[in-house]
């Protein structure tokens, strides 16, 4: 048994199914830093202790695990709290916001390996791309279309229009950049990017509410991913995976297989499946509790799609094709 605690009160209670009762955790505490949220919190979970200062769980020795689900902005530094009291962290994406921050979480953590951390990508627990993961054929794949549409534009203009760095693809596209690597099993070696403002210029969100990336994969495969901030559309995950003999196609319609001979078998699997998500929080408690269990998602591989991210949004600026170095 130990304890965990919770940062943020909005997908963070999320979290909170996921952890609380799963194999004896217990969530001690919850920082809430408004008002409001933490009297409506108390009066819902009055076992839990609802704080506003996170020290109080940096403290806390009886807490292993920290679960940061606060704003973008405020991640690099609760994440480096967490290495500095050895506690397990598990983080929304994205983890960071720049690449000097992304390089300083590394280097501390490959001093600290007995501290496990996980960035919340939770399409790779989904059923229904579990299964398209086992029928692509990785190696005949010629081109990759994911877009993120995120179909919730209102919600832009909190505070993703007041943080400094937030990103399209960082807050949005980052889950269907890790499908693609995920599937692929390979990581892009160039991106290039575009983006444009067009339905938010007259609003407070100042960033691009809509950008396309254009990946090169080993083997020349070509990979096109948007994070679409804008689109009056459902928020949802579309996929195209183009093989010579076979597309796979996952769109709002229908979601099926279109074979050889041009006829269609419908996919396996549910979406959006949102009551396997928290799998990969619990499959990360496992791992703490016996280190022989085998991640979701690599250390190294939330590192590499976070640098993708960061060079997407350098092509972005450039409106050039540039290469993606990797940690
Ligand atoms: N993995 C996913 O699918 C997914 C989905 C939604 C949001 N997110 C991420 O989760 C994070 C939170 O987003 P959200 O949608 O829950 O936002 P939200 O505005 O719905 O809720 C955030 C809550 O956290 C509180 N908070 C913020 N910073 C805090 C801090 N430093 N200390 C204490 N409380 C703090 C706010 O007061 C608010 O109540 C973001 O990083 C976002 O990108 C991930």
């Amino acid at each position: 048994m130990f304890n965990a605690a919770i940062i943020g009160s909005g997908i963070g209670l999320k979290h909170l199914e996921a952890i609380n009762g799963y194999k004896s955790v217990k969530v001690k505490i919850i920082c809430e830093r408004d008002n409001k949220r933490a009297q409506y919190l108390k009066k819902k979970f009055p076992k839990i202790e609802i704080v506003k200062n996170e020290n109080k769980i940096f403290k806390d020795e009886s807490i292993k695990l920290v679960s940061i689900a606060s704003y973008d902005n405020y991640h690099y530094e609760q994440i480096l709290k967490c290495i500095k009291n050895n506690k397990h962290i598990i983080v929304e994406k994205p983890f960071c916001l720049n690449h000097k921050e992304l390089k300083k979480i590394y280097q501390l953590l490959k001093r600290k390996r007995n501290i496990k951390f996980l960035s919340n990508l939770v399409l790779r627990v989904n059923d229904l791309f579990k299964n398209v993961k086992k029928i692509v054929n990785k190696n005949k794949i010629f081109y990759l279309e994911a877009d993120y549409i995120w179909g919730r534009r209102e919600k832009l203009f909190g505070w993703r229009s007041s943080i400094k760095n937030y990103s399209a693809n960082l807050g949005a596209g980052i889950h269907l950049i890790d499908l693609v690597i995920w599937i692929l099993e390979k990581k892009p070696v160039s991106v290039i990017s575009y983006g444009n403002n067009i339905i938010t210029k007259n609003t407070k969100f100042k960033k691009k509410s809509f950008v396309i990336n254009i990946f090169k994969f080993p083997g020349n495969i070509i990979v096109k991913t948007t994070s679409n901030l804008a689109g009056n559309y459902n928020h949802f995950h579309e996929l195209k995976i183009f093989e010579k003999n076979q597309t796979i196609i996952h769109n709002l319609n229908n979601s099926f297989i279109l074979n050889k001979k041009k006829n269609i078998t419908k996919l396996k699997g549910s979406y959006p499946d949102k009551s396997n998500r928290k799998k990969l929080i619990q499959n990360f408690i496992d791992q703490i509790k016996d280190t022989s269990i085998n991640p979701i998602l690599t250390l190294k591989e939330q590192f590499d799609l976070m640098s993708i991210c960061f060079y997407a949004d350098k092509s972005l600026r450039s409106n050039k094709e540039i290469k993606i170095k990797y940690l």
